[in-house]
């Protein structure tokens, strides 16, 4: 855990292994036309039954952004289309990667409104296991909510600030807030409490367990707690944070976090699953699948 929890900041974007690539900007061009039948076909099993999992499960802005893309379950999606109905919307294009690229690369194709998108997908024997971000979980679960003017600020806010805590030395703060709320993060709506987060969004046992098993904890965000607190990479989060509105991320995005990482300097960080006192908890779980990932852990020791 301790080890996974270092090298967190890393592994979010990562410093992707091999050569060198041929553009400073790591980007490559999709080559949609070689995708071949099985990559489309792979694509079409997860899309489908994701699909019939959000309804009632994601926020109503991802829902909305997913209908008005040119996304749907036949093909892998062609980045030149996507970026030419997001540009109209709210500026943003997706570029093509070829896995995990340098932090430094990934803030600032943010900061530019550019998303670097995985060109790659998984093979049909890992639906659910990846190791890097794949077109699937790049496309499917980020790119409808960059349709979203807040969303679409809120993440270009956090390239500009990546920048910036890359140079103060306070990337792992910031990594928890980028984690906790665009890959993880959790919104109430008037009907409950709904995904915005693409890690779920993409995510076929994610989508149920953060909403409706009982094990984990559903915490309302707090920028200075969820900056000093610890996340899982390897398994599903322990604690969820969940947004009163997609506006909440309005306002982070325009908020000063220098004091924020000044005032948590050498305080004490929170482990994944601790509830505080002073939490607003929306429903407090009960640890049950942890604990158990933990104890068969030991036993096999
Ligand atoms: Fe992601």
């Amino acid at each position: 855990m301790i080890e996974s929890v270092e090298r967190e900041a890393k592994e979010l974007h990562g410093l992707a292994a091999g050569s060198a690539p041929e553009r400073a900007d790591w980007t490559i061009d999709q080559g949609w036309d070689n995708y071949s039948p099985a990559e489309h076909a792979v694509w079409k099993v997860l899309f489908e039954r994701q699909s019939k999992l959000l309804p009632g499960r994601a926020c109503d802005e991802f829902v909305q952004g997913m209908k008005n893309l040119p996304i749907g379950p036949e093909q892998i999606p062609d980045f030149r289309r996507l970026s030419e109905v997001l540009m109209q919307r709210t500026g943003w294009q997706v570029v093509a990667v070829p896995g995990l690229v340098p932090d430094e690369v990934f803030f600032e194709h943010l900061a530019n409104r550019r998303f670097p998108a995985g060109q790659f997908i998984r093979k049909p024997h890992e639906l659910d296991y990846l190791e890097e971000p794949d077109v699937f979980h790049d496309v499917f679960g980020h790119v409808p909510m960059l349709m979203n003017p807040v969303i679409a600020d809120y993440i270009q806010a956090y390239g500009r600030g990546g920048l910036r805590a890359q140079k103060l030395g306070v990337l792992d703060k910031l990594a928890r807030v980028y984690w906790y709320t665009v890959e993880f993060g959790l919104v109430q709506q008037a009907d409950g409490v709904r995904i915005y987060g693409a890690g779920i969004a993409s995510s076929l046992t994610e989508s149920i367990f953060s909403l409706e098993d009982p094990s984990p904890n559903r915490i309302a965000f707090d920028l200075e707690r969820v900056m000093r607190t610890r996340y899982r990479i390897d398994d599903f989060q322990e604690s969820y944070f969940v947004i009163d509105g997609l506006d909440q991320l309005l306002e982070l995005a325009h908020i000063d976090f220098g004091p924020f990482y000044d005032r948590i300097d050498g305080q004490v960080e929170h482990e994944p699953g601790t509830v505080l006192p002073t939490d607003r908890v929306i429903s407090r779980g009960t640890g049950q699948y942890h604990r158990e990932r933990r104890n068969t852990a030991k036993a096999s020791i």
